[in-house]
């Protein structure tokens, strides 16, 4: 038994050593692999889930800047009305500048947006940024996918990691492909995989936003 597990080891010893060139069977790239291994589980661990009552926590130190965002249906109107930023709309709810979220969208750098920002590309789907602290694992983000009326809008699903949109996908696993610097946000050139829709027809689905009527 043992020189059976011996001559195995001498094999596996041998293939990786065979492979070393093409494959980096090395104990360098062994050890990177488990480093990087470590760090990714620590920035979950970091991330526990979105507490659901801490939409229902009332802010404990009022005037510290992480008041909490009450967010409602109907904040999400005519997002025509919105100012536009290349194709997406933003707006700025709780009482923010809606000047300091422009100016993220506006960096060629990227950067973090303020708490209150809301951003639209189209009428059904939207993105606020909450209070610091709200959700480590979407940037503070909260996702909603909206039914959008003449009468008004209804939330259909809100939350941080778990909504999906009309068409089945993950909000989240989406936005999470944007580079580090653009905050999750995706535009066309971020690092998202694509939408199947040109920006046309995103224009002409914003043009025919039913709040607007
Ligand atoms: C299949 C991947 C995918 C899914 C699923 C998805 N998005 Fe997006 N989203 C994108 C891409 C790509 C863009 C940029 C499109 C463009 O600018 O042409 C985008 C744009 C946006 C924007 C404008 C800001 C930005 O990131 O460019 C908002 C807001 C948004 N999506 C919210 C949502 C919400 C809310 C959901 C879920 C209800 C959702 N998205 C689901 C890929 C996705």
């Amino acid at each position: 038994m043992t020189s059976a597990l011996a001559s195995r080891r001498s094999a596996l010893l041998a293939l990786c050593l065979s492979a070393a060139y093409a494959l980096g069977c090395s104990d360098a790239g062994s050890s990177t692999t488990t480093a990087e291994d470590r760090d990714a589980g620590l920035s979950a661990d970091s991330a526990p889930p979105p507490s659901p009552t801490a939409d229902a926590a009332s802010p404990t130190d009022a005037g510290s800047g992480a008041a909490t965002i009450a967010v409602s249906a109907s904040d999400f109107d005519c997002i025509l009305d919105w100012q536009k930023v290349r194709g997406f709309r933003v707006k700025r709810i709780g009482g923010g500048a809606l000047a300091e979220s422009l100016a993220v969208a506006n960096s060629a750098s990227g950067g973090t947006y303020p708490p209150g920002t809301v951003l639209q590309l189209v009428p059904t789907e939207a993105m606020v940024k909450r209070e610091p602290g709200f959700s480590p694992a979407t940037k503070d983000w909260e996702f909603f996918s909206l039914s959008a009326q003449s009468s008004g809008t209804t939330i259909r699903a809100r939350g941080t990691t778990d909504v999906i949109n009309a068409f089945g996908g993950n909000c989240f696993n989406c936005h999470n492909q944007a580079q580090p610097q653009w905050d999750l946000i995706c535009e066309q050139t971020h690092g998202c995989d694509p939408l199947p829709i040109s920006s046309a027809t995103i224009q002409s689905i914003q043009n025919g936003d039913p709040r607007c009527n």
